[in-house]
């Protein structure tokens, strides 16, 4: 008998770390590989947030901390919410954690009971499935379509609701597809949510600030007040503020939840990082102006990335509103085969080959419950893209 537990077997490991790995794996072993798996910006943590960390240690401030973070993140995070959101939170109704990862993990371990079903919109983030299996709920999927830029519409989540869905996880700008929700098409989502009371609604807005051209962010609570007594408003600092090793990651909404989150958490990890947390005070508290700077950038990029894709044979990539990914259609080149005899069955089986001849390290769309499509991560320099991106039109026109 194994010693494995039985519930494990309802998972697997996180798909876009494997292929991190399998890439790092590839390069060391002296191949010439471009790296777009990685769902993290490749600018530095800013420097005046490094420097409240060197001082958060000096000071001495390497003790535990409260369980769900301390007084002055909280309250930072509060002034966010409001700067940002137009949303009214108070400190007791603040999670911090160890990234958004855990904040979301808590929340579905602290709510979930047995049959209780989650809507996931796909394609979706490879963690939201597995959490919900390993908190003993039952994901159920709501899959968006290229046609309608990978967003759920109304009559979608009307008919995947039953009397058994607990949550709606939401997220937008989404990562795989970048797709992100106007005021408008939210709205139209919100609506239906009032009239089923029984369903919360997890609202992951990490890639908040990173939308491109005339569209703005909208968060659930703010579209629709009457949904913030059954909104986890989570966020994070990992993707904005270029912190994703830090492990800082929040959630707010109503006290009961977040103090049920607090307790999870309690015998868990205990406080995410002290030196974590005071690093990120400075970096919600501290200047803002780069932020829209690195987004400019990452705009470009994507609209780089966009063409390009575009002009690949047997492809055809949405332009998305946010995030750093885009998420082509590789449909026109399933059926078909490398020169060395390899077929195209499916999304693995493309980025598998593109992998093997070309050294471009994509994800496959299986991954992320949508085929056949790949996620490409356009956080990395405009130079490697233009080259990654030359080497997949190659593969595409070597396929017969
Ligand atoms: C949509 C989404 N939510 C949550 C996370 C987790 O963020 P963190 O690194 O803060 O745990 C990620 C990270 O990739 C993400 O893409």
């Amino acid at each position: 008998m194994s010693i494995i537990a039985e519930s494990l077997g309802r998972i697997k490991p996180s798909v876009t770390i494997a292929v991190t790995t399998k890439a790092a794996e590839l390069k060391a072993a002296g191949r010439d590989v471009i790296g777009l798996g990685a769902g993290e910006p490749d600018f530095d943590t800013p420097d005046n947030i490094k420097d409240a960390a060197i001082r958060a240690i000096t000071e001495g401030k390497t003790k535990y901390t409260a369980v769900d973070g301390i007084p002055e993140l909280k309250k930072a995070i509060c002034a966010k919410f409001k700067r940002d959101n137009n949303l009214d939170y108070e400190p007791s109704q603040i999670s911090v954690g160890t990234g958004g990862k855990q904040i979301i993990y808590n929340a579905l371990i602290a709510t979930l009971n047995p049959g209780d079903e989650v809507l996931i919109p796909a394609p979706y983030w490879v963690s939201y499935p597995d959490m919900v299996l390993l908190g003993g709920g039952e994901p159920v999927f709501v899959p968006t379509t290229a046609a309608s830029k990978f967003k759920m519409k109304a009559e979608d989540l009307e008919a995947a609701i039953t009397p058994k869905t607990k949550w709606l996880i939401f997220n937008s700008p989404s990562n795989p597809s970048g797709a992100g929700y106007s005021y408008n098409e939210l709205k139209a989502l919100t609506d239906v949510l009032l009239r089923h009371p029984q369903v919360w609604i997890l609202t992951d807005d990490m890639y908040e600030h990173l939308v491109y051209g005339e569209f703005k962010f909208a968060t659930p609570a703010e579209v629709e007040p009457k949904l913030y007594d059954r909104t986890l408003t989570m966020n994070g600092v990992s993707k904005s503020y270029a912190m994703t090793g830090w492990r800082i990651g929040y959630g707010a909404g109503p006290v009961e939840l977040i103090k049920a989150m607090a307790k999870v958490q309690s015998q868990s990890t205990s406080n995410p990082c002290s030196i974590s947390q005071y690093a990120a005070v400075e970096a919600l508290n501290g200047p803002q102006d780069f932020i829209a700077e690195r987004a400019k950038v990452f705009e470009e990029r994507r609209d780089l990335v966009v063409s390009m894709l575009n002009q690949a044979s047997g492809l055809s990539c949405p332009t998305p509103e946010g995030a750093f990914y885009v998420y082509p259609s590789c449909a026109g080149c399933i059926g078909k085969k490398t020169p060395e005899g390899t077929v195209i069955s499916n999304d693995f089986d493309f980025v598998s080959a593109l992998l093997e001849t070309e050294g471009v390290a994509v994800v496959h769309g299986e991954a992320f419950g949508l085929s056949p499509h790949f996620r490409v991560s356009y956080a990395t320099s405009t130079e490697a893209l233009t080259e990654a991106c030359g080497r997949i039109q190659r593969f595409c026109a070597s396929l017969i």
